[in-house]
């Protein structure tokens, strides 16, 4: 079991990476006393997979327990489903002193996070995050939100979980393309942070790629490690917390603009850090070699480097317009100059971006 722990602002909470961490984790000894009463928050694919040992466990440590149990799916990361969620947790009885538990990916820990920052005006919240993704990006760092019809993530806040359980077992069930998914943001903290965890990736890329191995507690461990400092330096993004959004301007405009479910957002990342490295080049930022590496290692991880549909150049710039990291209508990217050598707040056009999108997609004209 390794354990790290977030210090932020006055808040510090324990993230414990382990397998089979339900057999063993002794809640008094890491959390401290448990809430009396609590909801968990899930969907109906791990609530069939995974909700008995859950419950089991939590039955056991909490008085009043309730369970909440959403459709699967991106689309339902909404007001509506967060009204929803409140609806049940006000007739469950659940009041100021009550825990919201999170179990499941990235969009159930984003959901669950944002009900339990308002409810109430906020209740104690726990991550048990299922997906790679979840573990290494959204399990740490406190942003909550659900989608608008006009983009994703267009309404949340910053509140920080007070523990996390990421357990690696939960993982053996995560369809590969999810797995593989959750790996491009694992190497997207490779290349930001260097050091241990890139050196790891190197050697071990598609080993890793191909599923669970010994070696993805460490991985998980350095990347979540990584996302930690940053996030104790800079909470709500206003400086170097930038760098984590590397490949995402891009790359959410490219997810958009394929038409959602062509890509999925770990594989846009992808796709979208290509680009980014290319105009960080082209500026004269990056060093031609670490294009090659991050290019070499997209591919190892069975992670596209291209976008395999056309792609419609004036939505994708319709895309890329609406992007929320934008400042006075000024966007922004983040490039990695050299393996862990960061970069935020470049200042891109609409020109340099033109100039790269024909390597990452057939562009159809208007
Ligand atoms: P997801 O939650 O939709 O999970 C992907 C799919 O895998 C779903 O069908 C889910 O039910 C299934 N799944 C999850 N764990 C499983 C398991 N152990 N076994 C079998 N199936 C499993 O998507 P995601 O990729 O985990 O997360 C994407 C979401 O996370 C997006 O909404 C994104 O905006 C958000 N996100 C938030 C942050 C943050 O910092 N808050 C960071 C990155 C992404
Ligand atoms: N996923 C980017 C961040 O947490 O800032």
């Amino acid at each position: 079991m390794r354990t790290l722990n977030v210090h932020i602002k006055d808040k510090a909470y324990p993230v414990v990476i382990d397998t089979a961490l339900f057999s063993r984790i002794k809640w008094h000894d890491i959390f401290g006393p448990p809430p009396v009463s609590c909801a968990l928050i899930t969907n109906t694919t791990l609530a069939e997979l995974h909700l008995p040992a859950v419950r089991s466990y939590f039955q056991k440590l909490v008085p009043q327990f309730a369970e909440i149990i959403l459709p699967d799916g991106e689309e339902y990361k909404t007001l509506a489903t967060t009204g929803e969620i409140y609806h049940h947790l006000s007739q469950a009885g659940l009041d100021r002193k009550s825990a919201l538990i999170a179990f499941g990916g990235g969009v159930i820990t984003d959901i669950t996070g944002f009900a339990a920052s308002t409810y109430m005006r906020g209740v104690r919240y726990y991550q048990i995050p299922t997906s790679l993704l979840a573990q290494v990006d959204s399990s740490v760092g406190g942003k909550t939100g659900v989608n608008l019809p006009e983009g994703k993530n267009l309404v949340g806040t910053f509140y920080q979980p007070d523990g996390v359980m990421c357990d690696l077992s939960f993982l053996e069930t995560l369809p590969p393309r999810e797995f593989r998914e959750g790996m491009s943001e694992v190497l997207k903290a490779g290349f930001l942070a260097g050091g241990k965890l890139l050196r790891i990736l190197k050697e071990k890329t598609r080993e890793l790629s191909s599923g669970i191995q010994d070696i993805l507690e460490e991985v998980v461990y350095l990347s979540i490690d990584y996302k930690r400092e940053v996030v104790e330096e800079d909470e709500l993004e206003s400086g170097i917390r930038a760098v984590l959004n590397y490949g995402h301007t891009i790359g959410h405009a490219l997810e958009k603009a394929a038409g959602y479910g062509v890509l999925r957002h770990g594989e846009a990342v992808a796709v979208g850090m290509v680009g980014e490295a290319i105009i960080g080049k082209n500026l004269g930022f990056v060093d031609p070699g670490f294009i090659s590496l991050q290019e070499e290692m997209l591919r190892a991880s069975d992670l596209p480097t291209k976008v395999s549909v056309p792609v419609s150049r004036e939505i994708f710039f319709q895309a890329l317009r609406q992007d929320k990291k934008k400042e006075a209508g000024q966007l922004r990217i983040s490039i990695v100059k050299e393996s862990g050598k960061p970069l935020f707040g470049i200042k891109i056009d609409e020109d340099m971006v033109s100039e790269v999108l024909p390597a990452l997609c057939e562009v159809v004209e208007p």
